[in-house]
């Protein structure tokens, strides 16, 4: 079920179909999603059986987890298509390498889209331009600083311009996140999602934190019932299970390592860019080719990124290691 124009990770039908290797069989990692979930408990009959009411517990964990007040969403994805049709049209920088949903959203809202490599300056900036930040960067990895937005944030503030910031990829390195720093009235936004560290993509849940004007229009487009009650019932619990997050970064950051080495004993990238979530090399197009190639005929599915030269590796299940490490020492 995606309807979106783009191609995404996590797509692993396409994968059964193109290659006739059955479901189990495969190792996905075309995703940044966790391979640890948050335990999730039994669900009570009654979270299923009734409508979602607004008792602000889930707006209460949120507070208490990213240290500023976020409106709830299902996932990341919806903020990222409603924001674009919010603003008149205007001039939007996105980095060239960039989850793409970014440039055809605004694209498709009749924005001017710009790319930048490294994060434009004040000189460069136009009156209402939006600077657009992934950070980390998927799939490049990249990670500024708050220091670094806030700067950049002024800058766009004296152009009447607009900062957009995506943590998607930010829990393991909470000190680098912009969201204890965000005021009501700033013209910052920033996603978060529960799908990538907390490895409960399923769920669709997300938060938009920051500027309380396009706070209220988004809850305005959300309607009453958005978010199921499972759904909140679990985010709330998953944001104050503090002694999980704490394990959780811990191992993923030792995940990332482990794959990070595994990878550069057998594949000769020129460079390799890590994240606690995925690592990701760059190779010669016919070597990209290659192994994304080699590696899906032994069911090791993973992203790649062929306008970029980009292969990108998601942390594998624990008990799956061994299967890339004999599938990547066959060609290597
Ligand atoms: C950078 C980035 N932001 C946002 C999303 C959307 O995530 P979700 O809607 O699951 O929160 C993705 C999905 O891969 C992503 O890579």
């Amino acid at each position: 079920m995606n309807c979106s124009a783009l191609q995404h990770g996590g797509n692993l039908n396409a994968a059964v179909k193109s290659y006739g290797i059955p479901r189990s069989s495969w190792l996905d990692l075309s995703t940044g999603i966790s391979p640890y979930v948050w335990p999730v408990p039994p669900i009570p009959q009654e979270i299923w059986q009734r409508l979602p009411e607004a008792d602000g517990e889930l707006e209460q964990a949120a507070l208490h987890y990213y240290g500023s007040p976020a409106l709830p969403i299902p996932g990341s994805q919806w903020a990222i298509q409603q924001l674009p049709p919010l603003f008149t049209p205007r001039r939007v920088w996105i980095a060239r390498e960039s989850y793409e949903e970014y440039r055809h959203r605004w694209q498709l809202s009749g924005h001017q889209v710009c790319y930048y490599d490294t994060l434009p300056d004040s000189e460069s900036l136009r009156q209402s331009d939006v600077v657009i930040v992934i950070n980390p960067s998927n799939p490049t990895a990249t990670l500024y600083s708050p220091k670094t937005l806030l700067c950049l944030a002024q800058a766009l503030e004296c152009h009447q311009g607009w900062l957009i910031v995506d943590e998607a990829f930010m829990d393991a390195t909470p000190t680098c996140s912009l969201t204890p720093h965000l005021q009501p009235s700033q013209p910052i936004l920033v996603l978060r999602s529960i799908g990538k560290f907390f490895g409960l993509a399923g769920i669709r849940l997300g938060f938009v934190l920051g500027n309380i004007n396009i706070r209220q229009q988004l809850l305005e487009r959300l309607g009453p019932w958005a978010i199921s009650h499972p759904t909140a019932w679990l985010g709330a619990q998953a944001l104050r299970d503090c002694l999980w997050h704490q394990h959780q970064r811990l191992r993923l950051i030792k995940d990332a390592e482990r794959l990070h080495n595994l990878l550069t004993r057998y594949i000769p990238a020129e460079r390799f860019d890590i994240t606690s979530l995925f690592v990701s090399a760059i190779l010669p197009l016919d070597q990209c080719q290659f192994w994304f190639e080699s590696l899906a005929r032994q069911a090791v599915w993973i992203r790649r990124f062929p306008n970029w030269h980009r292969l990108r590796f998601g942390l594998p299940i624990p008990n799956r290691w061994e299967k890339l490490e004999a599938a990547l020492s066959t060609l290597g």
